[in-house]
């Protein structure tokens, strides 16, 4: 064995690291409690392969029923699937900026997850209607209608994150976990929803492990945000209010319906979106009706808004939802942060 090395007058000291870097690494750890999500989450995983698929069955469908579970499903990707790409971002970021241990972990549990929403969409799609959502040939009126608002809504997805990739390393912890507290909360409604309305046996199942899921992460985000909010000044708790905003404008597509000024879509979108949601309610998914959307969507945005209020965040008005509050300027695709 060589013999140490002490150099004359002292060790050298490495460079600093610039910053932001993932270097040099530390496991800091300040909230115990997100520690704890974290180990659970790894205990409560599941594997969306070991859903009963056999009892998904095409031909217990007609093919408008079929269609319309798929449309349903390319909806709902334009949200839940886009959950792990920006909750990978999230983490590198995190990383980066040397939150604490718990925080990146938990971003990583939720990346995790979301990479099992997805697969759930990506199945059933497969199993019901191979090709969707955009690589098929449309045979009649009807499925091009589903084939072409597909389309254009998932331009709106890609304004979206355009908008994300600059938007992610722009905002502060708060203003971006407040976003997604907000994602979570329309999820955890969404599948809560959705699992008591189904009747089919593979769906109730996977919404209700999806709704689990989003559970916890509404868990997660509340937990850091406790943490976050106190001491943030006025002009952070405006961009937060203009966040609500847009989350509300953006998850109103899955929750219940989109509203005026962000969305990019043609005249004939919404009407033919009511007809292929109705198939997919006919067809047993559970899709709530356009009442039962709008009260659980109200209830939601309710519950944000008295906890956000309770930090002395103003809550933006939804006059879509009769719901008072600030008025907020027309949302941009850079505003829009949320995602399941
Ligand atoms: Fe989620
Ligand atoms: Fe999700």
């Amino acid at each position: 064995m060589g013999e140490l090395t002490v150099p004359e007058g002292g060790f050298w000291p490495a460079p600093e690291v610039p910053q932001p870097n993932i270097y040099p690494m530390e496991w800091r750890v300040e909230t115990e409690k997100l520690a704890a999500i974290y180990q659970k989450s790894k205990t409560t995983l599941w594997n969306p392969a070991d859903l009963p698929w056999d009892g998904l069955r095409p031909e217990d469908f007609t093919r408008e029923q079929r269609l319309g579970i798929m449309y349903w499903f390319s909806v709902l990707a334009n949200f839940d699937a886009s959950g792990p790409a920006v909750f990978a971002r999230a983490t590198i970021q995190a990383f980066e900026k040397h939150e604490e241990d718990p925080v990146r972990k938990c971003f990583f549990s939720i990346t995790r997850d979301e990479m099992n929403h997805e697969e759930c969409c990506q199945r059933t799609i497969a199993r019901l209607w191979p090709g969707g959502p955009l690589d098929w040939t449309p045979a009649d009126d009807l499925e091009r209608a589903a084939h072409n608002n597909i389309g254009w809504l998932y331009h709106n997805g890609g304004r979206y994150w355009t908008g994300y990739t600059a938007a992610v390393s722009k905002y502060s912890l708060p203003v971006l976990f407040t976003s997604f507290m907000m994602g979570e909360m329309a999820a955890s409604t969404l599948f809560r929803g959705m699992a008591s309305g189904t009747g089919h046996p593979v769906f109730g199942e996977m919404f209700r492990r999806i709704g689990r899921d989003e559970s916890r992460h509404l868990q997660i985000c509340m937990t850091i945000l406790e943490k976050e909010w106190p001491g943030l000044t006025d002009e952070v708790k405006s961009l937060i209010t203009r966040q609500l905003r847009a989350g509300f404008v953006f998850l109103s597509m899955i929750l219940w319906e989109p509203p005026e000024g962000f969305w990019e879509l043609p005249p004939y979108f919404l009407p033919n979106h009511r007809v292929l949601m109705d198939k997919a309610r006919d067809a047993g998914l559970g899709v709530l009706s356009y009442e039962e959307q709008a009260e659980n969507w109200r209830q939601a945005m309710a519950r944000i808004r008295a906890i956000v209020e309770r930090w002395g965040i103003a809550f933006p008005a939804i006059p879509e939802l009769d719901l008072d509050g600030v008025a907020v300027d027309a949302i941009d695709p850079e505003d829009i942060i949320p995602v399941f």
